[in-house]
């Protein structure tokens, strides 16, 4: 009897753990990269930001879509993110190994992530809808200008990248792809590979919009 339980409890991990992971890797990492790409028109100026976040947001299916792919699987990452969390117990300081650490700072970087978002979306959906306004170069400039939203936005994008490309490393031993102890370290070396770029992409987009 217990032995069933135990069996359907963990039928119900398994299959929590590659929801919360296809959720985390397919429309989230999509989104995340598809994002950073259309804010480094930045570094063009104004009207090449502008036009871009005009073709980026225009279609009428943008916003069901945002809903769909971006919002719900964020939401379902989180929930099951955080019973994980709470139920994992760190080791880093008791061997303190590069992996260890990673662990802990997926955690931590998750919080900031949970954090980063809603502070974004205000600043750049609700803020704007509350005053009457679109989003636009200005808008993100004046922000990345303040010293507080830039110091938001530079953590932001540490904990978003540290967690995504950590996360692919993951997700990649989660689903099989990186497997054995070659596997998992050709693994660890695209994630730090993938991390660099889309930290430059960010940070990139950050300073040519404060400039
Ligand atoms: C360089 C840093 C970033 C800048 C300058 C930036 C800029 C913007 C702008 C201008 C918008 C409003 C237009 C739109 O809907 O696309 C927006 C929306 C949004 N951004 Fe970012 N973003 C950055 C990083 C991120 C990151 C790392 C994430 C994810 C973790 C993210 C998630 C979102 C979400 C969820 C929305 C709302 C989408 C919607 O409801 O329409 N952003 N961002």
């Amino acid at each position: 009897m217990v032995e069933g339980v135990e069996r359907v409890s963990s039928a119900r991990s398994f299959w929590a753990r590659r929801i919360f992971s296809f959720c985390g890797i397919v429309p989230l990492a999509i989104y995340v990269v598809w994002h950073l790409f259309n804010n480094i028109y930045a570094i063009n100026g104004r009207a090449a930001f502008d036009a871009r976040l005009k073709e980026a947001t225009g279609s009428p299916l943008y916003a069901p879509a945002i809903w769909l792919f971006v919002y719900l699987p964020f939401v379902i990452h989180a929930i099951v993110g955080l019973v994980i969390t709470f139920k994992s117990r760190p080791n880093a300081l008791a061997m303190p190994r590069f992996r260890n650490w990673k662990y802990v700072l997926q955690r931590i970087s998750a919080i900031g992530v949970l954090l980063f978002v809603p502070a974004h979306v205000y600043k750049t959906k609700i803020e704007p809808w509350r005053a009457g306004f679109d989003v636009d170069f200005a808008h993100m400039q004046e922000g990345m200008r303040e010293p507080i939203t830039f110091a938001v936005y530079a953590l932001g994008m540490l904990g978003v990248v540290f967690h995504l490309a950590n996360g692919l490393w993951l997700a990649g031993i989660t689903w099989g792809i990186f497997t054995g102890p070659r596997g998992q370290r050709l693994g660890e070396w695209l994630s730090v590979a993938f991390g660099i770029a889309l930290m430059a992409l960010a940070f990139a987009a950050i300073f040519a919009l404060r400039w």
